[in-house]
């Protein structure tokens, strides 16, 4: 894998995630089935990956574009990328096949090859201002996740998520994998023993801090616990020395939407996500 991964370093896709992309070759995908190793005339020109072991509430299998090198991987290249993500993915669990631009595919080919526009992507920033962490309510109580609760934030993961488009759920042993292996907690939000709320603060990367997911148990919505939970994620990533703080939230999910507006967050980029179905609806 070393050797894509060099390629990846030297070849960024813009938007791509390339901090992340021993985890998307690795325990991410399927295994090395899943990579897609493209070269023209001898030469490597383009690395991607096809996630198909996460669950999401449309159900796709997305093809991620890692690497790219510009002078050899044409349209053509990327053409026969998709077939050969297509032809992966018919063959594992998902129903869809998804793309988010803009990335490397124009959208021209996207609709030639049958892909639709299914949602949008925004990403959301908000700058400084010292945040500090909202009030506990009695009976509750912040602590960082640990391995032996991994079973149990799977579960309310996948449960806050069922319905939200463009929220990605991996298998619970990649998420308590990742839970020993992050650099910085998860937190979890207790009632008692049990996972109410959860949020990952990521970073900061150069002063800026992500909030990289957020859920509350659907039983436990609307008691003001998902403004409780982002507070935390920022207090934690203010207190690390972020300056700024950054999000990504689809855009059919209104509620999550409203809840970052309302917290300073504006949109700074729209990504679309497009769909190609797998198999007939019938
Ligand atoms: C988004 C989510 C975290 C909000 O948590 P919550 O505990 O229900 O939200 P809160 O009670 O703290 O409400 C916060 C704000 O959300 C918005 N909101 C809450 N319920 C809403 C509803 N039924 N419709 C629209 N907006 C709603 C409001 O703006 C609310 O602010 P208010 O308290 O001033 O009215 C929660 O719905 C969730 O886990 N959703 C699934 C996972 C998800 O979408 N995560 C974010 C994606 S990055």
């Amino acid at each position: 894998m070393n050797d894509l991964l060099a390629f990846v370093r030297a070849h960024p896709v813009a938007g791509a995630p390339v901090d992340k992309a021993a985890w998307f070759l690795g325990e991410l995908c399927r295994g090395p089935e899943a990579w897609i190793d493209l070269a023209v005339h001898g030469r490597r020109a383009l690395v991607g990956v096809v996630i198909d072991t996460c669950e999401s509430a449309d159900d796709g299998a997305e093809l991620v574009v890692l690497g790219r090198d510009r002078e050899v991987a044409d349209e053509a290249a990327l053409r026969a990328a998709i077939d050969r993500a297509r032809a992966f993915a018919a063959g594992g669990p998902r129903s869809a096949l998804e793309v988010m631009t803009p990335g490397p595919f124009p959208v021209q080919l996207l609709e030639g090859a049958g892909f639709r526009p299914s949602y949008q992507l925004h990403e959301m920033q908000r700058q400084g201002a010292p945040v500090s962490a909202a009030l506990v309510p009695g009976g509750l109580r912040w602590a960082d996740a640990d391995r032996a609760m991994g079973a149990q934030l799977h579960a309310v993961t996948r449960a806050a998520f069922a319905s939200v488009p463009g929220s990605f759920v991996a298998p619970v042993e990649v998420l308590v994998e990742r839970l020993e292996r992050q650099p910085h907690p998860t937190r979890v939000l207790l009632e008692g023993e049990r996972v109410i709320a959860f949020v990952r603060p990521e970073g900061p990367v150069d002063g800026v801090g992500t909030i990289g997911v957020l859920g509350v148990l659907p039983s436990a919505q609307g008691r003001g616990l998902g403004r409780l939970a982002l507070r935390e994620g920022l207090a934690a990533l203010a207190a690390r020395g972020a300056g700024a703080f950054r999000l990504d939230v689809a855009v059919r999910n209104e509620r999550a939407l409203r809840l970052y507006e309302s917290e300073g967050f504006s949109t700074v980029q729209v990504q679309t996500a497009w769909a190609l179905p797998l198999r007939r609806a019938d």
